[in-house]
């Protein structure tokens, strides 16, 4: 099989060869964005008047029946014919004859590829900040369904204070909302068309990139043909935003994983994501939480192994650069899923409310409260948490709560102490008096979930 760039050639590579230098087994994804490209250069190409207008109608004609062949999955792709690229012109010249070779006039597959990059992740992260905006959705919804529901808080795994349980949802919502914001951001730069750069130097033809721009819904073109076809930053961006996102989502499933353990008690999984085990009849295991948990592995790497691709490459194209498609279909893949799976397993999850309760009645977390309790009496605060950890160490020693120590015992300690510190200590006073702006308290909750709900409607 003649190469569409064998010319020059005496000899052919051999099969084996031409496999490791092949991308066709990956770069197939970008089916639709190169046929979009091809149509945009080749109707460019017309009203350029660089093709004649027949040519470019039946260049046209044959682009558009690869599309429905593309949409109906009955292309056939060959490694012989190496990339997307040239398995497609290859295929439009077998269907219309000789004048499909006229379509790589003033192009290279240098700023092809780049273009396809372009346009498959304008689409890609468009579908992205949908999920994480689904997600938020429900997010906000369990989280008015818990706003009255107290529940410990930690620091160091360890007890800290009670909180509202819609506190402890919405500290991802906020988090989801930054990605968002990322990802939003990032268009600004993936909305710049390369096509038209030409290997890396622009062309001799009198093409127009400024209506590539506008056929294919471009905010912009490069304003360098160099930096056109060298330029993966808005790959890299992609993969790095995709990285803080999955962090969080991974935090989240360990979380999920934590609550759902009999020890915690706090959450319980729908069985629709949960897994059984093949020889413990009683399991029931949160496999979808511990498995976003582990995919943040791949996608940390997908971003590390771009930026070391990239980063001794001289100007400009280089087939390293070839190597910067796999981790990002990986990366798309893994963090569309992880969204779709998260928010399914969010929406249906049962809250244990009653397990909650018990659990900050029977604690420490409540010990702030005296302390802030003699504070606001006078005492330095360093004093009141003297005190108060001492009246928490004589608990302690007779395996009882704060709240089932009688007020001579704390009097003991502080005369400043009155029989108002139980109500002070109830741990749903601890919540409701957290009215600091953020802070846990009933009613910052609901000014909060106002502050949401402006982000996503
Ligand atoms: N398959 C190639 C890639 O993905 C397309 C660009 C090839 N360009 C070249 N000059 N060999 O990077």
């Amino acid at each position: 099989m003649t190469k569409l760039w064998g010319g020059r050639f005496q000899k052919s590579a051999e099969a084996w060869v031409d496999e490791f230098g092949a991308s066709i087994g990956f770069d197939q994804q970008l089916v639709m964005e190169d046929l979009e490209g091809s149509i945009a250069h080749v109707t460019m190409l017309g009203a350029q008047e660089i093709l004649p207008v027949e040519d470019v109608a039946m260049i046209l004609d044959g682009l558009k029946q690869l599309q429905v062949k593309a949409e109906a999955g009955e292309l056939e792709f060959t490694v012989a014919n190496e990339d997307i690229h040239l398995n497609l012109e290859k295929m439009l010249i077998d269907l219309i004859g000789p004048v499909g070779g006229k379509l790589h006039t003033g192009r290279s597959r240098n700023d092809q590829v780049a273009t396809d990059m372009h346009l498959f992740l304008k689409k890609r992260v468009a579908e992205v900040i949908g999920l994480i905006e689904n997600f938020q959705k429900t997010l906000l919804i369990q989280a008015e369904q818990h706003v009255e529901t107290i529940a410990p808080g930690y620091t160091h795994l360890q007890r800290a204070q009670p909180i509202s349980f819609a506190h402890h949802l919405m500290a991802y919502f906020w988090m989801l909302e930054r990605d968002k914001q990322r990802y939003q951001e990032s268009m600004k730069r993936i909305d710049i068309l390369p096509l038209g750069a030409g290997a890396m130097a622009g062309t001799t033809f009198p093409i127009d990139r400024l209506k590539s721009a506008e056929l294919l819904g471009f905010a912009n073109v490069y304003a360098n043909s160099m930096d056109a076809v060298s330029d993966r930053d808005f790959i890299v961006e992609f993969l790095s935003n995709s990285s803080l996102l999955i962090a969080h989502l991974s935090r989240f499933a360990e979380e999920i994983i934590l609550w759902s353990t009999d020890e915690f008690k706090f959450i319980e999984l729908d069985d629709a994501f949960s897994t059984g085990s093949s020889i413990m009849p009683q399991k029931k295991n949160p496999d979808m939480a511990e498995l976003i948990r582990g995919k943040s592995g791949r996608v940390f790497g997908n971003l590390m192994g771009l930026l070391t691709v990239l980063k001794g490459t001289p100007l400009t194209y280089n087939k390293d650069m070839q190597e910067d498609k796999e981790g990002m279909f990986d990366t798309v893949h893994t963090v569309l899923g992880a969204l779709k799976i998260f928010d399914g397993m969010v929406a249906t999850m049962t809250i244990n409310t009653k397990r909650l309760h018990a659990a900050v009645h029977s604690d420490f977390s409540n010990a702030t409260e005296l302390a802030d309790y003699l504070a606001t009496k006078g005492m330095p605060f360093r004093e009141a948490h003297e005190v108060t950890g001492k009246l928490v160490f004589t608990c302690i020693q007779r395996g009882i709560y704060l709240l089932d120590l009688p007020l001579e015992d704390m009097k003991v300690e502080s005369e400043l102490i009155e029989a108002d510190i139980y109500e002070v200590l109830a741990p749903e006073a601890a919540v409701r008096r957290r009215n600091s702006l953020g802070g846990t308290g009933f009613e910052q909750i609901k000014i909060q979930l106002e502050k949401a709900k402006a982000c996503l409607f």
